[in-house]
């Protein structure tokens, strides 16, 4: 009987484990308060550089819940957006006045190693650091959070993370919304939860394998928002800014039935061939999708994420990786529009990833907290790579989860999906992607021209507790010809 009472028990175990109720904020969001747009950063040109000043600070803000302690860049909660043209030298200068370590990770940004704001490169409490590169990108949805070892979740947690745009002179595209604010929208979500005195929850719940699953969204530091719109066309810049929760957006009306279509115009790292027609997209923590939605005069439009099949199974909902159902943002459109001049058929120039020639091929297996079985080791240098090169990279979950491959520093595109050519929205760049269990995914990366012996780069799941918790590996992109010098050198 000691035998049937350690499977019973068990059995209760396993059942209290996955039983979760699926958690569904849809049609119960009020929606009254005004979404707010994050400043756009001023600059100044110093010595040729386009100058910026972060400060990163402690402080409280009031999200409705009384004052909940909170840090933010020059503010108490997230940043302002950085926005920038491509072959810019820029320069941020990034006080730290936390009372630990941080940095300012580039996320998606292509820039060389020492100014990727990896855990190698702490600025201490109470420093300043400089950083400087010049801007080598296609136009792009990209964001900046911190990165210091172990602190990275709770960090970004309490609200450091902020837009950092990069536009561009491509013709073709200079008729997409573009007036910050007005027809072209950041728009940041991030799931928290608030104990009884108001503070955020840092603790996740025995049951999340992702860290803690909040039940209240906030976009962009604001929770229940609204927004008016005045054009017919409306581009939303969505970040998923959360830790780790996935979302599954998508617009509805209250003129009519049914989902609201929408075009994808980017991916993490810029501009599709041209625009993919969709009615939801899936966004795993750290990536980003542009979309343009189209308006109706005097419609109230509800952004919303969708969790496909919510709660019929509990198996496939722990496989979901904490998928629900919430309300994010109201769209109200004024009684007449302007209109918007139409999208344009092409977008950037995207050639089919090209294989041949890549100088390596790579598998990295995601599986509990580990990437091919290591856990991260700062002193560990996992790869050495040849700046300006390609390699193949097979990334794969074998977890009963999904898992979040994100690459630092380099751009990748997707060459095929157990097989099968990529979806439409996933043919842009890219820099993080999700890995649903047991589904590969061959990348083609491309190593950009920064080399460095010295500074490491990162790859990692962006689920940040995974992170933190050491699913993470480290690479050397190295001039041609040094890579068995660095490596050599690292494993001593
Ligand atoms: Cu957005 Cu290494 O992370
Ligand atoms: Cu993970």
């Amino acid at each position: 009987w000691k035998i049937w009472l350690v499977l019973a028990l068990l059995a209760g175990a396993a059942v209290w484990y996955t039983d979760r109720p699926p958690l569904s904020t849809v049609g119960r969001v009020a929606f009254d308060r005004k979404l707010a747009i994050p400043p756009l950063a001023p600059s100044t040109v110093v010595d040729g550089f386009r100058t910026f000043d972060l400060t990163a600070a402690g402080g409280v803000t009031d999200f409705g819940h009384g004052g909940t302690r909170t840090a933010g860049y020059n503010g108490t909660y997230l940043g302002p957006t950085l926005r920038v043209k491509r072959g810019e030298r820029i320069r941020v200068r990034v006080r730290n006045d936390l009372e630990q370590d941080s940095t300012v990770h580039w996320h998606g940004a292509i820039l060389p190693a020492a100014v990727d704001g990896g855990p190698h490169r702490p600025i201490r409490a109470g420093r300043t650091a400089d950083m400087r590169w010049t801007v080598d990108q296609p136009a792009a949805t990209l964001w900046y959070h911190p990165h210091p070892d172990g602190h990275t979740e709770d960090q970004v947690m309490r609200g450091l993370a902020g837009m950092f745009l990069i536009d561009d002179d491509d013709p073709r595209t200079a008729g997409l919304p573009h007036e910050y604010g007005v027809d072209d929208l950041p728009v940041i979500v991030q799931d928290r939860e608030f104990d009884r005195r108001g503070q955020f929850r840092t603790r996740p719940d025995f049951s999340s394998d992702i860290g803690v699953l909040g039940d209240t969204l906030l976009v962009n530091g604001v929770i229940g928002p609204y927004r008016e719109v005045r054009t017919s066309l409306v581009r939303l810049r969505l970040l998923n800014g959360s830790a780790g929760r996935p979302y599954e957006f998508g617009l509805v009306s209250d003129h009519e039935a049914g989902d609201r279509g929408f075009q994808v115009i980017s991916t993490d790292g810029g501009l599709l061939a041209a625009p993919v027609a969709r009615t939801r997209i899936r966004l795993a923590a750290g990536e980003r999708a542009d979309i343009v939605v189209p308006v109706r005069p005097g419609e109230r439009l509800t952004l919303r994420s969708l969790a496909p099949s919510p709660g019929e199974n509990l198996l496939v909902r722990r496989f979901e990786g904490g998928m629900d159902s919430f309300d994010v943002l109201e769209l109200r459109a004024a009684a007449t529009l302007t209109p918007s001049p139409p999208l344009p058929p092409v977008l950037s120039d995207l050639p089919p990833p090209d294989p041949t020639g890549a100088a390596h091929e790579r598998s990295f297996e995601f599986y509990q907290r580990t990437i091919n079985d290591k856990s991260m080791d700062m002193h560990r240098t996992d790869l050495v790579a040849v700046a300006g090169t390609r390699e193949i990279w097979t990334v794969h979950s074998t977890h009963l989860m999904p898992h979040i491959f994100h690459l630092h520093g380099q751009r990748f595109r997707v060459l095929d999906v157990d097989g099968d050519p990529p979806p439409a929205e996933l043919a842009g760049w890219k820099d993080t992607i999700n890995l649903p269990m047991g589904v590969r995914f061959r990348l083609l990366v491309e190593f950009s021209g920064n080399a460095d012996e010295n500074t490491p780069y990162m790859y990692h799941c962006h689920v940040l507790r995974h992170e933190v918790e050491g699913m993470m590996g480290q690479f050397l992109v190295v001039a041609p010809g040094r890579e068995k010098y660095a490596a050599i050198r690292h494993h001593q």
